[in-house]
């Protein structure tokens, strides 16, 4: 077998064999199949794209290419949960422990963040003395005693997918359904739940800009699940504008306490629920009407807020944040952003808000960047909400004025204000499963 052929039949639109995805995807972890060989393969499959069978094929090699997590030594059915990306999306930090408060166990990986999206380790970081890198038999001994763990990917989870994914990122060949849909999958089926929820976002700070992009993404998921018997259900929510109101990640974090405290903005603690209650229905909790009434249950009774201090203090976090937000280390420097004119808010570029906290220090523009865990912005004023010219848009949180200045200049932009009452779109766009796709 050659690589050239195998380039040559996806470049001429042919569908490729399980043994020629094998041939490529073990020389490329090997290093006997060069990066020049596998961009060309890349941008031959973001132009003719990948049969059903094919991405199924690519993410099962994947899968294969480094360490399986084996999750069966945890009582009951594992529960996974993959968000494609987003600004403001902190919900891994409500609803792990809210499912886990129920008895159904958590054991998850998650990842940093990059470019104008966040990463739930940098968030959970921000707790003093949170750790994330906690080694294998004691990630599996806090789930088995607390009910949930959250930690980093281990360094030999998916080898191809972190070769592969740092050439999609410079050759221009990330946004390609196959490829997003094997990566993200690959990582899943590796991380061993046996059960996975996808969160599939859709807007101006998502991956897919469009429904029908996103529900070709959702519908490859969810197929990639069946061919590997792992139940996969996708959502599909909104991105046209950040979930919640903070963006940052200590910031974040106070806000997904406000989820389980029941005090956090109606966006991002129903997005919370529903993601909880569809983690529930797949553990066989119930239907997903009783799944929904069990995690709203859940918040109210404070069992969750419970599971969230529990989890804390069990990676040797400081507990004392769920009710102390002074407990955080405090930003050196904030600002107001001031309405220049007034009128409507009647969009938000999600993406810029995103690139405005990065711009605060709150992201990383190359995976070696460090962050800083105090910066951010906190929003006042969302889509469809009325503002008065010199009315408070939003704060920002940063370490020094030069950068305030940059994300300043860099959010207002985001803001688009103007005449007429936006249209508030809904925030559930569609749920994919085997059976097909329910419109909301
Ligand atoms: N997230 C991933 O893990 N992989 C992609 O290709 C895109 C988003």
């Amino acid at each position: 077998m050659r690589m050239y052929d195998i380039i040559k039949r996806k470049r001429d639109g042919l569908e490729l064999t399980p043994q020629e995805i094998n041939y490529f995807v073990s020389g490329y972890v090997a290093g006997t199949i060069p990066d020049y060989q596998a961009s060309a393969l890349a941008m031959a499959i973001f132009f003719k794209g990948m049969t059903p069978r094919e991405i199924s094929w690519l993410t099962w090699e994947m899968a294969c290419s480094g360490e399986m997590m084996d999750l069966s030594s945890l009582p009951g059915i594992k529960v996974d949960k993959h968000s494609t990306g987003g600004v403001g999306d902190k919900t891994t930090l409500a609803v792990a422990p809210i499912v886990a408060s129920t008895g159904v166990p958590v054991a998850k990986m998650s990842g940093r963040g990059l470019g104008h999206t966040g990463g739930t380790l940098d968030k959970l970081e921000s707790i003093p003395g949170f750790s994330v890198e906690i080694e294998h038999d004691r990630f599996l001994d806090i789930v088995r005693n607390v009910g949930v763990a959250v930690v980093g990917q281990t360094a030999n989870l998916v080898p191809a997918d972190k070769k592969l994914y740092a050439l999609r990122d410079v050759t221009a060949t990330v946004d390609s359904i196959p490829l997003i849909a094997s990566s993200i999958m690959s990582k899943k089926i590796a991380a061993g739940a046996d059960c996975i929820l996808l969160d599939v976002k859709c807007g101006s700070g998502a991956f897919m800009k469009t429904f029908d992009d996103a529900e070709a993404l959702a519908r490859a998921m969810v197929d990639i699940g069946e061919k590997v018997h792992r139940t996969t259900v996708a959502l599909i929510t909104n991105m046209d504008q950040p979930l919640g109101n903070a963006i940052g990640n200590s910031l974040e974090v106070r806000e997904a306490i406000d989820v389980l405290k029941g005090c956090a903005p109606e966006d991002i603690t129903e997005t919370c629920l529903e993601l909880a209650a569809n983690m529930l229905f797949l553990a066989h909790k119930g239907t997903l009407i009783s799944c929904r009434g069990l995690a709203r249950r859940q918040v109210e009774s404070g069992a969750a807020l419970k599971k969230f201090r529990q989890m804390v203090s069990a990676q040797g976090g400081d507990e004392r944040v769920a009710d102390d937000y002074s407990v955080f280390e405090q930003a050196r420097c904030t600002r107001e952003l001031l309405a220049p004119v007034s009128g409507w808010v009647k969009s938000m570029d999600a993406e810029r808000c995103g690139l405005a906290s990065a711009a605060l220090g709150a992201g990383r523009a190359t995976k070696d960047d460090a962050v800083d865990l105090t910066a951010g912005i906190i929003l006042n004023r969302k889509v469809g909400d009325r503002v008065t010219k010199g009315d408070v848009l939003a704060t920002l949180y940063s370490s020094s004025e030069e950068k305030l200045d940059d994300g300043e200049r860099r959010l207002l932009s985001a803001f688009d204000i103007g005449g007429n009452r936006p249209v508030r779109t809904p925030h559930f766009l569609a749920r994919v499963t085997t059976e097909g796709v329910e419109r909301f």
